[in-house]
């Protein structure tokens, strides 16, 4: 079920890594399992706190021996509508994203996608799920961030207080305050310029061009 808000006919799910219940659920003991860190201190939601709607809250998200990254990590939420993912767009899948925090050095830290898939091998209940899920216990690097990504396929946030005032269902879900403010985002503000949409994200395409017109 697509809550209240969003548009179901934008998801995305590639036509080689159907969603089943087996892969979201290794996918989620994968994402929040530090074992899958060089020195077992980091898992993805060290960063994508669901205390902060997985975010860090960070000028900068901070990963293995305390090392910096030059970034703040992004929600990972409502990500199944798009195809462009991290802030400047450069992976085209989450399949693709996933597979990159795990051998960066500053994040997640291992030295490669092999020492990666080795660690996890050697967990007898990981070779059972990914047999349950890829009908194989021989798995890769491709099959983790399949996991991984279907589970993040699933976070949704919708029916807020805007999506059932904008749905017409609720004139009063929003204050008269955040209607004023509303009105200034889609006119004098002109945020909407660039967040607009459903998911307040033109993403397709659109942030690149606002990148560019900083650069010129
Ligand atoms: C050390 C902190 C850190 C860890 C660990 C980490 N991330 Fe991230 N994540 C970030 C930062 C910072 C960005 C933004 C980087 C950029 O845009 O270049 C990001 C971006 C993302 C995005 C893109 C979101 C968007 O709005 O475009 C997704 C999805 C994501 N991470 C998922 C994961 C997954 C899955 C893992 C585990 C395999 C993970 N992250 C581990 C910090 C982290
Ligand atoms: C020219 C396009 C553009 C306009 C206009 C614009 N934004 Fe943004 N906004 C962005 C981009 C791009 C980002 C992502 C940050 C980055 O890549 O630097 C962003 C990020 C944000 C974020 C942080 C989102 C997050 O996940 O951390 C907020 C909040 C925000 N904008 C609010 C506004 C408001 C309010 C306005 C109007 C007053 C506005 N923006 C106008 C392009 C725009």
């Amino acid at each position: 079920m697509i809550p209240l808000g969003l548009d179901e006919f934008s998801v995305i799910i590639p036509k080689d890594n159907t969603l089943t219940e087996e892969k979201v659920e290794l996918g989620k003991l994968l994402f929040f399992d530090k074992r899958l860190s060089l020195d077992g201190t980091v898992s993805c939601a060290t960063c994508h706190n669901t205390k902060l709607a997985f975010t860090d809250g960070q000028p900068v998200s901070v990963g293995i021996k305390q090392q910096k990254s030059k970034l703040s990590a992004p929600t990972i939420i409502n990500r199944v509508f798009t195809s462009e993912q991290f802030w400047d767009g450069r992976a085209g899948t989450l399949e693709e994203q996933a597979k990159a925090p795990l051998a960066n050095p500053v994040e997640m830290g291992s030295q490669s996608h092999d020492q990666v898939v080795k660690q996890l091998k050697d967990i007898k209940g990981y070779r059972q799920l990914f047999k349950e899920a890829f009908g194989t216990d021989d798995f890769d690097i491709r099959n983790v961030a399949k996991a991984i990504a279907s589970f993040e396929r699933t976070l949704m946030s919708g029916n807020s207080a805007f999506d059932k005032f904008e749905a017409g269902d609720d004139e009063k879900a929003l204050s008269e305050s955040a209607k004023r403010g509303l009105a200034i985002f889609r006119s004098k503000g002109e945020c909407s310029v660039c967040h607009a949409g459903f998911n307040f994200s033109r993403e397709a395409g659109f942030r690149s061009v606002c990148h560019n017109q900083e650069r010129a």
